[in-house]
């Protein structure tokens, strides 16, 4: 029921752990199921993903959509990740199951809130 992609990222995940340089942290959560994910983005005067990584507290699909999303946005814009999509995520993990497509919701949202959280700190960097 899992493509060989999901089995892939999720025991072998991309980008996992804490960024200790990270200029941008987001964590989301799912109420109804409890898990918690949180996305590191450390982002270059270019405005390009130099680096990221993520902590995920959850099910199976929540890792391996966290550890593809890392892979999709690492090295893009920050507009670009804004655009990354839970479909895009699925896509590329070449499907969910369908009760599981939530989880790749979460990933989407905490690249946004990563990137939420990079701009705030730029507003204050600024000011
Ligand atoms: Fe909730 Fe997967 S079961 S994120």
């Amino acid at each position: 029921m899992y493509t060989e992609k999901v089995l892939d990222h999720f025991s072998n995940p991309r980008n996992m752990g804490e960024l200790e340089d990270a200029n941008g942290v987001g964590m989301v959560g799912n109420a109804k199921c409890g898990d918690i994910m949180q996305m590191f983005i450390k982002v270059n005067d270019d405005g390009i993903i130099e680096d990221v990584s993520f902590k995920t507290f959850g099910c199976g699909a929540a890792i391996a959509t966290s550890s593809m999303a890392t892979e999709l946005i690492k090295g893009k814009t920050v507009d670009e990740a804004l655009q990354l999509s839970n479909s895009a995520v699925v896509e590329a993990l070449e499907g969910l199951p369908p009760a599981k497509l939530h989880c790749s919701v979460l990933a989407e949202e905490a690249v946004k809130a990563a990137v939420e959280n990079y701009r705030e700190n730029l507003g204050k960097a600024t000011v």
